[in-house]
């Protein structure tokens, strides 16, 4: 059954609930859940003769007790044979209520499956095992849910009958997540004592705890009355632009906050045209009326600039629009997040460049505490600032989780890499505005009589860089051309004084030295830069920053042995001895340009050769550029 069918049979009467099962294997998740969806009346006469069978095999001395984990452990196959785990949806329904349930592992290299599950769902059921209380594991769970925006959690003690169904034990399991999920923000919670192999205070009240006078887990979960998390103004992101001919255009969308109806007055956003909705066309016809989660194309009564990716939103409470936010962030890549690399970011149905700015904390997911940190590591959330190429129109999450929602994507693995939970918008990117400025670029170059351009010369260090460039500056100047050389040790020794030369230093080191560069061109210079630059990524994002032709990557390719052999500055040798860390082509990665634009072979051959091949095609180019003008 797909989630349309199950929004679309008999109407319940509490609708539909979306939760998430939290708790590691040895909490007894699995059998919980299976029991549950026994109770339900959710497993089919031939599954359950097949679960007869298999609890027979599986418990050869233990009768006809049934192991309900076996109903749903099909995440534990698949973590044993070591292949993706994803979240398993489970879809269940009583005469009440229609249920999804996120089942997702609890160990924490799952975070990223719990996190997917957390985002999509408005209640937590938490599992504690009663022998052994709150556990880090669940202090991780409770933190994850609370950041992905559950504000409720029903605390499951499980495993009673192996203490005894002491009320004691129970009774303080109960007060210390209490405290534990207020400190989350966590505003609502419901607990109660189970034994889930004997269905106890699961689809029945137990008759061996009479001390609990509460609801049995399933009917706690029919009468809970956990909000969807829905803003209330109308907001839809505009996923693509309906225009099959001259006659029609149409913004298609799913609506994630709010209602529309026809003839009211909508703004799309991040601009500030404003329309009215003529039509709201869906597939069973034209309606009046939409509301959020409905998927419509929206007709207005004017042409107005629209694109995929804009947010289409109630004209009089427009959302605030910026491009630099603090948030919540909860690292997911391989690779440790460095601050100051470009991600694309997806909020809505919009992609854009985006740079972690700052952390301005770390968190440590099982105490809470805030620590420095100068990066992210594998699961690991910290509280950041993030600053966008473009301003988006955005809501916090805690007010609309598809606005306030993003992912960061890795542009050239293209994996996603992190999720995030917009908070703030930080004032000072409203406060600063472009200054236009008469004499522009194209002027100051003219005035030189050259074409600004950016050389970019990267490679190890020893590969002869600096050597080529300085040689190619002396032949421009030679010429009658105005330049200048950024040279990576050089610009060390003033601006980037204080940077090293871990990863994020050289992150930094190289947007600095790319937004200088940047302002030289500008300045109508044409400029030289050598440095190792040894990312691919902030090697693009250097050649964002200028207009097309005006950036020419160089790549002085020079084996690693030739330039150790060479060694000019003695650092290899020290890097060998293990007296410098992080060095370039031995303990520290160098990733080859795969479309340089000049390509040198800097294996032995003259200086002088390579020089040449440079400046020709840099002479070549002004010429080109003069005959456009
Ligand atoms: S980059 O990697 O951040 O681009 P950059 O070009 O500025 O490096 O500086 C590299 C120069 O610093 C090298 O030519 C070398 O003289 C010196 N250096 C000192 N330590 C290191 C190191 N660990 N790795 C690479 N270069 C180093």
């Amino acid at each position: 059954m797909t989630t349309a069918d199950l929004l679309t049979t008999a109407a319940p009467s509490k609708g539909l609930l979306r939760f998430i099962t939290c708790g590691s294997v040895d909490d007894g998740k699995s059998t919980l859940l299976g029991r549950l969806l026994y109770d339900a009346g959710m497993v089919p006469e031939d599954q359950l003769e097949a679960l007869k069978r298999d609890s027979r095999r599986q418990h050869a001395e233990g009768g006809d007790v049934l192991d309900f984990s076996l109903l749903t452990d099909g995440l534990d196959a698949e973590r044993e044979q070591g292949i993706t785990i994803d979240v398993a949806y489970r879809y269940f329904h009583t005469a009440h209520r229609h249920f999804i349930v996120a089942d997702c592992p609890g160990h924490e290299q799952y975070t990223r499956n719990m996190a997917t599950g957390a985002s999509n769902a408005e209640l937590a059921v938490v599992l504690v095992d009663a022998r052994k209380g709150l556990l880090p594991q669940t202090r991780r769970h409770t933190y994850i849910c609370g950041l992905l925006g559950i504000r409720q959690v029903i605390l499951a003690v499980n495993k009673m009958d192996l203490v005894a169904y002491d009320q004691g034990t129970y009774d303080a399991i109960v007060a210390q997540y209490r405290t534990l999920a207020k400190r989350l923000g966590i505003t609502q919670v419901q607990c109660l004592p189970v034994a889930a192999p004997g269905g106890e205070n699961v689809g029945s009240r137990s008759r061996r705890m009479p001390w609990y006078q509460g609801e049995s887990l399933l009917e706690l979960l029919e009468s809970t009355d956990a909000k969807p998390f829905r803003a209330d103004d109308f907001r839809m992101p505009v996923q693509w632009v309906n225009r099959p001919n001259q006659t029609f255009r149409g913004y298609a969308g799913t609506i994630c906050g709010g209602s529309v109806s026809r003839g009211d007055e909508i703004v799309v956003q991040p601009g500030v045209q404003t329309a009215r909705v003529e039509r709201i066309v869906s597939p069973g016809g034209d309606l009046e009326h939409a509301a959020v989660g409905e998927a419509v194309t929206l007709c207005l009564d004017r042409e107005i600039d629209v694109s995929r990716g804009d947010v289409i939103a109630d004209a009089a409470r427009p959302l605030p629009v910026a491009d630099q936010f603090t948030c919540h962030l909860l690292w997911l890549g391989e690779g440790a997040l460095l601050p100051n690399r470009t991600y694309w970011l997806k909020v809505g149905t919009r992609t854009v460049n985006a740079r972690v700015m700052s952390i301005k904390h770390k968190v440590d997911v099982n105490s809470q505490a805030k620590l420095a940190a100068r990066h992210l590591e594998l699961n690991e959330v910290g509280y950041c600032t993030v600053g966008l190429d473009d301003a988006i129109a955005f809501e916090p999450y805690a007010a609309n989780r598809t606005l306030g929602g993003f992912i960061l994507v890795d542009r050239h693995s293209n994996a996603t890499v992190a999720c995030g939970m917009l908070d703030f918008a930080l004032g000072r990117s409203a406060n600063v505005h472009w200054q236009h400025v008469d004499i522009d670029k194209a002027a100051r170059g003219a005035s030189k009589g050259q074409q600004p351009v950016c050389l970019w010369f990267t490679g190890l260090s020893g590969a002869g860089k600096s050597t080529i460039a300085n040689l190619v500056e002396r032949r421009l100047h030679a010429l009658g051309y105005h330049t200048y050389l950024l040279d990576g040790d050089n610009v060390r020794h003033g601006i980037n004084k204080d940077l090293g030369f871990t990863p994020e230093a050289r992150v930094e080191n190289i947007r600095r030295i790319a937004e200088v560069a940047h302002l030289m061109v500008d300045a109508g210079l044409i400029v030289l830069v050598s440095a190792i630059s040894p990312y691919r990524s902030e090697r693009r994002s250097a050649r964002e920053l200028f207009a097309r032709g005006e950036f020419l990557e160089v790549f002085v390719d020079a084996p690693l042995a030739l330039c150790e052999e060479r060694d000019p500055k003695g650092l290899y040798r020290k890097a060998r001895a293990g007296e410098i860390r992080n060095f370039t082509g031995i303990d520290a990665p160098y990733e080859r340009p795969e479309a340089a634009d000049i390509h040198l072979l800097a294996d032995g051959r003259r200086v002088e050769q390579l020089a040449e091949q440079v400046t020709e095609r840099l002479l070549a180019d002004q010429a080109t550029l003069d005959q456009a003008e």
